[in-house]
């Protein structure tokens, strides 16, 4: 097995030929062969191989080869041989998403990011974006959206690709049958694919369930509960959280509170304002919450209140963006702070929210011990990742954990999302983590598709 990095060029020839120079062919311990049989995705074709007079690391393909595989471009990439004569270019990346396929925002609101993603692939991978309506599972081809060095979109014709980073956006579409059966065609051709959808709140909870590592960080959380159940952890707590298991960015989020004297409160978002209600009795408050949301409260869960650390009267959490790297190793590439809005449930900054860095955050609640506690959060949300990774049966590359802490330092998770927003990114002091967490979707992609990074 060799690994090096080539400058893939084209040349004229009609039969199926690749000239390579010497220093590539020692390289690839390629010295003297005949004939290769040379993978692009999931393309393999045979060839014949001429050695070509030239320094670097050269890899010359006849038209006709270049035709036969669909090979987008020229410029440098990944080249490995293996013993069994076999070379492999790439690998052939593709970011599976969807959008208005319009000519120059071909992706909405995720096209910037997507083009992003594909600007840091250039001169290592062959890195494309497509939609569920762009592969032709008959021909095994895609026709992929290549960003062009010159500016652009542009349409090239692949085959399967090596790996897929999987950026649906719609929550809906993704538990629809036909992605379904996208998703386990990949995974019957051996094409590694993460992060595999959406996830619910309760389905990470029960993951977690069982799990030493990851239930000590997790509140205590209940899927569906009755009434009684609501009263009983109200009872318990003083002070939980009401959320639906699908939800995201606080919608119909309720933060309930009891106290004996006083009875029941409920504080929730309502048209872009705090609302806080108070009941006498339990059976208002879910009178209440029935009038709301009706059967949709079967899709709710309740969870232990956690008493965040605060910082001018408002608690603050911490979005944790966490990466799997080159060695399959989770690691928390981004992590932002976030101060509640006066009076608002959550810390969303549509809601009112502000983000910092967590520095400046942690400093401001802990004082000298910030690093210590800082420290310890990296850990936990390592330790969180690797436990929802144990229990999972797909494959995951990326985590976006929602993290409380409390006056003690004690790290709680209380939602952890497989297709995390990118907001944070968008602070002055995290935009290098914003690049960092790109590159290290590009390394993992090298460590699924088995193009590990050596010294070239
Ligand atoms: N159990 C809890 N204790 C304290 N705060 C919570 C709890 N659950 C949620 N929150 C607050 O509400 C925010 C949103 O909750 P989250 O579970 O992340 O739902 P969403 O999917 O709407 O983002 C969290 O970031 C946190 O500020
Ligand atoms: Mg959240």
């Amino acid at each position: 097995m060799s690994l090096t990095i080539c400058n893939v060029r084209f040349s004229q020839q009609e039969d199926r030929v690749v000239y390579v120079s010497g220093a590539l062919l020692k390289q690839l311990k390629l010295t003297g062969k005949k004939r290769i049989q040379l993978k692009f995705g999931k393309e393999v074709a045979t060839a014949a191989i001429r050695p070509l007079r030239r320094e670097g690391k050269h890899f010359y393909m006849s038209v006709g080869l270049r035709n036969a595989m669909r090979v987008p471009k020229s410029g440098h990439v990944f080249i490995q041989s293996t013993d069994e004569d076999e070379v492999q270019i790439g690998p052939l990346i593709g970011v599976l998403t969807d959008g208005t396929q319009s000519a120059t925002t071909p992706f909405g609101s995720r096209t910037g990011y997507v083009r992003e993603l594909l600007k840091i692939g250039e001169n290592k991978a062959y890195f494309f974006a497509f939609t569920p309506r762009d592969i032709n599972w008959q021909t095994e081809r895609v026709n992929g959206y290549f960003w062009s060095a010159n500016g652009g979109w542009t349409r090239r014709t692949v085959p399967l690709p090596d790996v897929v980073y999987n950026r649906l956006p719609s929550r809906k579409a993704e538990t629809s049958s036909h992605i379904a059966s996208l998703r386990e065609r990949f995974i019957r051709k051996n094409i590694p694919f993460f992060n595999w959808s959406f996830f619910n709140k309760s389905d990470v909870y029960k993951l977690l369930d069982g799990d030493l590592e990851g239930n000590r960080h997790l509140p205590e959380s209940i899927a569906n509960p009755s009434a009684d159940k609501i009263k009983e952890l109200l009872e318990k707590h003083q002070f939980v959280y009401y959320k639906p298991t699908a939800g995201s960015l606080g919608s119909g989020i309720y933060r309930l509170t009891y106290n004996p004297k006083r009875g029941y409160f409920a504080r929730y978002r309502r048209g872009g304002s705090n609302v806080l209600l108070r009941f006498t009795s339990f059976n208002s408050l879910m009178r209440m919450l029935q009038g709301r949301h009706g059967p949709a409260l079967s899709r709710y869960v309740i969870q232990q209140g956690v008493r965040l650390v605060e910082i001018d009267g408002c608690p603050i959490d911490f979005r944790f963006h966490m990466h799997k790297n080159g060695k399959n190793e989770w690691i928390a590439v981004g992590i932002g702070a976030k101060k509640a809005g006066r009076g608002s449930v959550t810390t969303h900054i549509k809601n009112g929210g502000s983000l910092m860095t967590p520095e400046l955050a942690l400093g401001r609640a802990f004082g000298d011990k910030a690093d210590e506690v800082l420290e310890e959060a990296k850990k936990a949300a390592i330790r969180l990742s690797e436990a929802i990774e144990r229990n999972y049966p797909h494959t995951l590359g990326e985590l976006g954990l929602d993290l409380g802490i409390d006056k003690d330092g004690e790290v709680w998770m209380f939602e952890a999302n497989a297709k995390p927003g990118r907001s944070i990114f968008k602070h002055p002091s995290l935009k290098a983590q914003g690049r960092a967490s790109m590159e290290f979707i590009l390394e993992h992609c090298l460590y699924l598709s088995r193009f590990r990074r050596r010294d070239a």
